[in-house]
């Protein structure tokens, strides 16, 4: 069954000198329930600005979005995001970020700190559980983000590259600790990602965007099954071809001209 679907999307943004540009280009999408799909593709393709359409955090110029078939028109408890950027409330300290979401949606206060305590443990933020955004490096902030959407346990997770800032060791336990979460609890995720090996890593799907405006170049199915491995033949394989199709991908903008 579709979780959420996107249907003839497209974004054109009115830049400071007050020129048209064209971000996304007719994207047909749907991503079933309990389906871990993938974005890739450069810089500019509209990855970000995708999410936020999924997110309704920004309307779609054309097309529409719907979660379990109904148009998504604004932010809801439903789809948790992770940012590009971890967004935490700077009065707020590591514990109290966590657990702002819970406390509007009236979470128990002991299982608020049950769920905070995992985290902080999962997360490895122990030690800065009472510690403020700005005294915090910008991995442990983006930790302390991711942390702060899947607490809530969401039916939907979009997430913005949110391993970027975080050391090589710490991103192999979250990818890890991700796919369990997906696994387990059947979860469906939208994942944007620079690294196409994570993207195959983690994925059930990728899609990979042609240069802006971005649109739906290529389409990658990952059949090995979890836990998977970087020196599986088919991670391997995969990620090859959708970096050499990624180099293909200059084409694609060349052939806009022709239109
Ligand atoms: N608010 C905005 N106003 C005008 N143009 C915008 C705005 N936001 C994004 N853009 C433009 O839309 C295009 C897509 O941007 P977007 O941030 O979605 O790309 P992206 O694929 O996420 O890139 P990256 O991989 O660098 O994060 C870019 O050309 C960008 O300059
Ligand atoms: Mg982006």
């Amino acid at each position: 069954m579709p979780s959420i679907r996107i249907e003839n999307v497209g974004k054109i943004y009115e830049d400071a000198d007050g020129n048209n540009v064209t971000a996304l280009n007719n994207i047909n999408l749907t991503i079933n329930d309990g389906e871990f799909v993938s974005i890739v593709g450069p810089s500019g393709c509209g990855k970000s600005t995708l999410l936020e359409i999924v997110a309704g955090l920004q309307p779609a110029t054309s097309g529409n979005v719907y979660l379990d078939e109904k148009p998504i028109t604004g932010p809801g408890r439903d789809i948790g995001v992770v940012f590009q950027s971890a967004a935490l409330f700077p009065w707020r300290t590591v514990r109290k970020n966590m657990a702002y979401g819970m406390e509007i949606a009236k979470v128990p206060k002991e299982e608020q700190k049950k769920r905070i305590d995992k985290y902080l443990d999962l997360m490895g933020l122990k030690d800065f559980a009472d510690k403020y955004p700005s005294q915090l490096s910008g991995g442990m902030r983006q930790r302390a983000g991711i942390a702060r959407t899947l607490i809530m346990n969401p039916k939907v997770t979009l997430m913005d590259e949110p391993f970027s800032a975080v050391d090589h060791l710490t991103r192999s336990t979250l990818q890890e600790e991700l796919i369990r979460i997906h696994q387990t609890e059947k979860k469906t995720v939208l994942f944007v990602t620079h690294d196409i090996s994570e993207a195959v890593l983690l994925s059930d799907r990728v899609i990979l965007l042609t240069p802006r405006p971005g649109r739906i170049q290529e389409e990658y199915v990952i059949k090995t099954k979890q836990p998977r491995s970087r020196t599986d033949d088919e991670i391997i394989k995969i990620s090859a071809q959708i970096i050499a199709d990624i180099s293909r991908g200059a084409e694609f903008k060349e052939a806009e001209y022709f239109i």
